[in-house]
């Protein structure tokens, strides 16, 4: 009790000191505490009030002193508070986004509207409208996730299972695009994974031509990859189209020269497209005899590699800050 009222500290250390000495957790009034146990039950209550007393004392004169504290942190640790603060670190845009926000706003400003749908489909608007009937061997091209609790569903393997839906609304003419993720079961590597992102788009109206298709993806490809840009469709096939095409770009990387991009072929082939099959509009009632219409999809993640030279694909799914820190920022 003497020590404790002959206490007189001149420095924050000499009451930290103090505190350890008598407050801290291995500090005598704890230990004194400790001793309570071996106090015979009938004096138990005396001996804490005695305790309790010394404790408050202790801690009273803890208290008077605490302003050295105060003061000394602030003189100890050289704050300025005049300082501006810290800059808050702003994120940046995933890549995936950035080059769909392009593309996206390429179609906008041609009059697509922005159409977007679930994810969990049914076989009807994944396949069965679209002219791919179940055991049709065109189904094989797109190696589907299946849920196994629900015969009907599965994970959309393309957006033109939006398309189906537009159609089906009844409101033409029609002129969309349709991004989001869909899935396939492929094998995990470089170029393949099991998700990935497209934008289809399609365009119903009367008189709507392969020409139309051709001067709205001409249009499209030189806003996106430069002036310069060429461009040439390699006939396909695809269920939901007639006629169909693969529609590739003159190389961006070697500009036609040869390089391992474009494995020494002038050319990248970038989207599928064609003119919306006849049966396809009759599935979503609309009469094929007044109305024609183009489709088209692509992959972003295939236009974001050509675009930044990635040449893995499994980068833009790992969250590797690495990675995503070197594309623009997100405001
Ligand atoms: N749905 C096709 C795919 O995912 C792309 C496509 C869309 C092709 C529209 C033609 C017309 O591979």
């Amino acid at each position: 009790k003497q020590e404790i009222l002959a206490f007189e500290p001149a420095t924050a250390a000499d009451l930290e000191q103090y505190r350890i000495k008598f407050l801290g957790t291995k500090g005598i009034v704890k230990a004194m505490f400790g001793e309570m146990k071996q106090v015979p039950n009938e004096r138990k209550k005396e001996f804490g009030q005695v305790l309790n007393g010394f404790k408050q004392l202790a801690e009273e004169r803890y208290t008077q002193f605490e302003h050295l504290k105060e003061n000394g942190a602030a003189a100890s640790t050289d704050i300025d508070l005049t300082l501006p603060e810290e800059p808050h670190r702003l994120g940046s845009r995933h890549p995936i986004s950035v080059v769909r926000n392009k593309i996206i706003s390429i179609f906008e400003r041609l009059g697509f509207a922005i159409a977007e749908g679930p994810e969990i489909e049914d076989d009807w608007h994944n396949f069965t409208a679209l002219n791919l009937p179940e055991n049709h061997p065109a189904r094989d091209m797109q190696d589907t996730f299946y849920i196994s609790k629900h015969p009907d569903w599965l994970l959309r393997t393309h957006t033109s299972s939006v398309q189906v839906r537009a159609m089906e609304s009844g409101k033409l003419p029609i002129r969309i695009i349709c991004p989001g993720r869909v899935y396939r079961n492929e094998t995990i590597s470089a170029r393949a994974h099991c998700f990935f992102h497209q934008v289809e788009g399609l365009y119903i109206d009367e008189n709507v031509s392969f020409a139309d298709l051709k001067q709205t993806l001409y249009h499209f490809v030189k806003e996106l990859f430069g002036d310069t840009t060429r461009i040439r469709f390699r006939p396909s096939y695809f269920p939901f189209t007639e006629p169909s095409a693969e529609m590739d770009i003159s190389c961006q990387i070697c500009g036609g020269s040869g390089c391992n991009v474009c494995k020494h072929t002038g050319w990248v082939e970038i989207l599928g497209c064609g003119m919306v099959h006849p049966k396809v509009l009759e599935n979503c009632g609309i009469d094929p005899e007044k109305y024609t219409g183009f489709a088209f999809g692509m992959g972003i993640e295939r236009i974001t590699m050509l675009n930044y030279q990635i040449k893995d694909l499994r980068l833009f799914s790992e969250n590797d800050t690495r990675f995503l820190e070197q594309f623009e920022g997100a405001l």
